[in-house]
């Protein structure tokens, strides 16, 4: 298996990652009930935050913050959630990926989920 190596990686990982996601029972009606998400322009705009993340590209100018703030307002954003999208994501670039940089898309993920549940539930 390959490293994550660009924009294209990153982008497969975003679209297999909503392919889990969206089924799932404990966070998927995040995606499908309390925001009705327009799925190409979402996938792009996550897959620029993760190019300016891990490539350094100024892409995403947006606080990943504000969103998940209007969300949690809507509908409860708790630890299981948290944990269940960790999980997704961790599964998802294992599956594809390995490498240093495979493993900062994780840490990266993991420190930020953190800051989030800590930001949604004080
Ligand atoms: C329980 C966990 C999470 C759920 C249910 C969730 C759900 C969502 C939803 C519904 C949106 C669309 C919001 C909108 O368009 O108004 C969104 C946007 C986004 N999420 Fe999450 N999210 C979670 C965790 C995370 C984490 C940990 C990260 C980063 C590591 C992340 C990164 C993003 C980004 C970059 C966007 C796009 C923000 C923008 O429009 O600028 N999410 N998320």
């Amino acid at each position: 298996m390959n490293d994550v190596q660009n924009r294209n990686d990153l982008e497969l990982i975003v679209k297999k990652f909503y392919e889990k996601a969206i089924p799932d029972p404990v966070i998927g009606h995040f995606f499908t009930e309390v925001i009705p998400i327009d799925w190409d322009e979402h996938i792009q705009v996550v897959t620029n935050f993760w190019d300016s993340m891990i490539f350094g590209t100024s892409e995403y100018k947006n606080n990943p913050m504000s969103p998940h703030i209007h969300l949690n307002s809507l509908s409860k954003m708790q630890k299981h959630h948290f944990e269940k999208w960790l999980a997704l994501w961790t599964a998802t670039i294992h599956e594809h990926f390995e490498g240093d940089t495979a493993r900062e898309v994780i840490n990266r993920a993991t420190s930020i989920a953190r800051i989030m549940e800590f930001k949604m539930n004080p």
